[in-house]
């Protein structure tokens, strides 16, 4: 079957919904308001965006809801057949991995990572572990537990056999965040505390000690090699990594300063050039592959990278859910900001993402696919052609 023929009976056959976060302190979102280990955001413009673009190509009706606890009735009293995951979660520990794991209890397909891949990329002591495991550079860290109390952090055996003499600077952040929230570049390890009780007070949560690396940063996104340019389908022979960019500092600024502060403008991103800037985008494209392998990711993330003194690449973190946003004039999204240089519109981005999904859908047998018995006859595994 083709490609287009499965999207087809997508679109006659399928309803589907679009979730963002839901906000905790909204009445029926939650039982019990908790602390937000991640930096809560709703996220809802941007499902909008994707629901909007679904529309356009041919889907109708497609639902925009919240994450919360109604949200497994919504989905019934829609009939809806495949959600599509645009949030971090609500609250509590691990959000991102909330609505992946209601989906799987409620046997409901979804675009997005499952809960353990979210989690594991979401948590970048434990992406950065793995990372140290398979050989791929990220620099040296510790872990600090929020109940540390008044010990001083740099007072431990574990802290100096990671650090040794190592006088800083540091950069101290949550375990899990987003867009710079609660990130801060300490000096020297006797300012280190101060830091560390911060984000510990802020997130309830476990804190990252990790080097400071001066070089300059860049991010690159990945996902699986079936991917619409112009309208039509193709599948590469691996996994396709695209807009590779470095950010452009101000002068002074050593951390990138949070997209919530400054909206990210087409001239905070320098989209690099694959002729002058071939070797730092072979390096950045060939570490982004090996991650989507080694780290068995069948959808959509977005590297973030950067150089140390000595201009070596050190991946910073993986984001499950990069920015989805469809970029206006003077709003760019990292992910989105190369797209025409692959050939790509944002439409055909979002397709892309949906159609390997479905593909997924259908021909891995996870048991008995709900989508798989909507869209193909025979219980043999489909045969995509693109
Ligand atoms: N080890 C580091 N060295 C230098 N800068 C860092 C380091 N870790 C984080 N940063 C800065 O902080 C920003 C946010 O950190 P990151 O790890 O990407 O988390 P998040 O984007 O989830 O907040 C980065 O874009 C970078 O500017
Ligand atoms: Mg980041």
């Amino acid at each position: 079957m083709k490609i287009e023929e499965l999207l087809e009976r997508a679109r006659t056959r399928l309803n589907l919904a679009v979730v963002y976060a839901g906000n905790k302190t909204d009445p029926g979102i939650v039982i019990h308001p908790q602390k937000n280990s991640r930096d809560w955001k709703s996220y809802k413009l941007v499902a909008e965006n994707i629901a909007q673009t679904l529309e356009h190509e041919g889907f109708s009706g497609v639902a925009v809801l919240a994450e919360g606890r109604d949200l497994a009735a919504e989905l019934a009293r829609l009939k809806i057949d495949l959600v599509w995951l645009n949030t971090g979660g609500v609250q509590g520990i691990d959000p991102m991995a909330h609505a992946p794991s209601l989906l799987e209890m409620l046997g409901i397909p979804y675009v997005g990572h499952s809960p353990l891949s979210a989690s594991l990329l979401d948590n970048k002591h434990v992406f950065k572990s793995m990372c140290l495991a398979a050989a791929l550079p990220t620099a040296r860290f510790t872990v600090i537990p929020p109940e540390y109390e008044e010990i001083d952090p740099t007072d431990s055996e574990r802290f100096r056999a990671t650090f040794g003499n190592y006088p800083g600077p540091f950069v101290v952040k949550p375990v899990t965040g987003r867009a710079s929230k609660n990130v801060h570049f300490v000096e020297s390890a006797d300012r280190l505390k101060a830091a560390v009780d911060k984000v510990c007070q802020q997130t309830g949560h476990l804190c990252l000690v990790e080097e400071f690396l001066p070089g300059d940063e860049f991010a690159i996104s990945v996902m699986g090699p079936l991917i619409r340019q112009a309208g039509k389908f193709s599948t590469l022979t691996d996994a396709f990594a695209f807009s590779a960019v470095q950010r452009v500092f101000e002068p002074l600024e050593k951390i990138f300063t949070s997209m919530d502060e400054k909206p990210i403008t087409h001239e905070r991103i320098r989209i690099l050039d694959g002729q002058h800037d071939r070797d730092v985008v072979d390096r950045m494209g060939r570490l982004a592959r090996e991650v989507f392998g080694y780290f068995n990711l069948d959808s959509l993330v977005r590297l973030d990278m950067r150089r140390a003194a000595n201009g070596d690449l050190f991946l910073l973190e993986a984001n499950p859910k990069p920015d989805l946003r469809r970029p206006t004039d003077t709003i760019a999204s990292i992910t989105c900001s190369a797209l025409d240089h692959h050939g790509l519109s944002y439409q055909d981005l979002i397709m892309s993402i949906f159609a390997e999904r479905l593909v997924q859908l259908t021909q891995i047998s996870r048991g008995e696919s709900p989508i798989s018995s909507k869209l193909v006859e025979s219980a043999a595994p489909l045969a995509v052609a693109t």
